[in-house]
């Protein structure tokens, strides 16, 4: 063997050196760019079924009514490319910043603990704390519009919002009633002993984020200025304070199974500690404002991390930011 592998010519080993390094290269492409893999363009029209409920269902192909079928794939549109149709520049209506549904729930919402929508025909209509009573799914998507888009929602009877309702009754076609499947929403992490650490987050920014989300969490936008190839992350195109990842627990959850790209919940990559300070570092930046004088009518049941007071208890606002929060959930009857 090893007389055999030393009597290689010179050029085969500089062919073999050259085959190894293209190869790691590609690699190397198609892990820095996934948004472009994954989006619409390679992906052509049809709805794929996903892992979570994809025994229980048919697929949409065997539905019989051709409109439901175009309502259903328009939502799926909608959720993926928001802004082509609904952003700054949007075809419909300008009424959100330039983000995608789909950045934040990601595969059009369908990924397991990537945010995914499989949950939400079958919990819905449901009572929520923020707004102090029941919500409906067009007021949750609403929410969205209104908070994680820094926009404006689309009317209830407008064809977009009902085919982002249909679209979210055919990702949980199956699921019965008041049940949630395995891999629904998201990861909740467990609690550190100490507060996040915004000074170690940005260091941690900077050398695994910025690369796609822009040193200053400003994204990439596309050559065309309809649509980003890499969502921002704060400043003025980002979510507003009033959404739900600027709470940090949500942040590090979300980040800790999907970031950096490529992460999943069976193969993360960030350590639970490492997704906590970058939630810290990311949320401490700046963001537009969004008024939430309405919301949490009844103070005590405010998230541990629902960074502005009042609060029932004795804790300040920069504790129910960054924690420690254990402390505060020790003295909660409202967990
Ligand atoms: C910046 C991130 C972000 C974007 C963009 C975003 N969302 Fe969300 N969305 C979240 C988070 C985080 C939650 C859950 C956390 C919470 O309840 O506060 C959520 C929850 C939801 C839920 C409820 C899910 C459940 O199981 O209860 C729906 C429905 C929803 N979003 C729809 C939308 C739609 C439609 C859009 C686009 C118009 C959108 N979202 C854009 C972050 C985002
Ligand atoms: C290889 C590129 C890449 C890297 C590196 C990366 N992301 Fe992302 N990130 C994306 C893409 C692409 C999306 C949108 C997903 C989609 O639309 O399918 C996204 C979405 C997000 C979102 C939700 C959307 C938003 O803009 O608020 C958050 C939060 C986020 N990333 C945080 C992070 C953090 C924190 C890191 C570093 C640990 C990180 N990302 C590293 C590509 C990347």
């Amino acid at each position: 063997m090893n007389n055999l592998r030393k009597s290689k010519s010179p050029t085969a080993k500089w062919i073999n050196r050259t085959l190894i390094i293209s190869f790691l290269g590609i690699s190397v492409f198609i892990l820095m760019f996934p948004a472009v893999f994954s989006s619409g363009k390679f992906g052509g029209n049809q709805l794929k079924a996903h892992t979570l409920t994809r025994q229980q269902t048919p697929a949409i192909q065997q539905t019989s009514d051709t409109d439901d079928m175009k309502l259903i794939l328009y939502g799926k549109d909608l959720i993926a490319n928001t802004s082509k149709y609904l952003g700054p520049k949007g075809s419909v209506m300008h009424i959100s910043n330039g983000m995608n549904c789909q950045n934040c729930h990601l595969d059009a919402g369908t990924r397991p603990m990537g945010n995914n929508y499989s949950a939400v025909y079958s919990t819905y209509p449901r009572y929520r704390a923020r707004s102090a009573g029941t919500e409906t799914i067009v007021k949750r998507i609403s929410d969205c519009f209104e908070r994680s888009l820094n926009g404006r929602k689309p009317d209830s009877s407008s064809r977009e919002m009902k085919a982002m309702v249909a679209y979210m009754k055919w990702v949980g076609r199956g699921v019965p009633k008041g049940r949630a499947p395995k891999g629904a929403g998201m990861t909740k992490l467990a609690y550190l002993d100490r507060a996040a650490n915004p000074n170690t987050g940005s260091m941690l920014y900077q050398e695994k984020c910025a690369v796609c989300h822009g040193v200053k969490g400003q994204g990439i936008i596309n050559p065309d200025g309809k649509s980003f190839i890499y969502p921002p992350l704060w400043g003025a195109r980002s979510y507003n304070d009033g959404a739900g990842l600027y709470r940090i627990s949500t942040f590090a959850g979300f980040v800790k199974d999907n970031m950096p790209f490529g992460a999943s919940h069976d193969n993360p990559i960030l350590t639970d500690e490492q997704a906590w300070d970058l939630a810290a570092f990311v949320n401490a930046q700046p963001r537009p404002h969004k008024d939430q004088r309405l919301d949490w009518k009844n103070i005590s049941e405010k998230p541990i991390d629902f960074p502005f007071g009042p609060y029932s208890d004795g804790f300040s606002e920069n504790q129910h930011k960054y924690g420690p929060f254990k402390p505060i959930a020790a003295v909660r009857t409202v967990k």
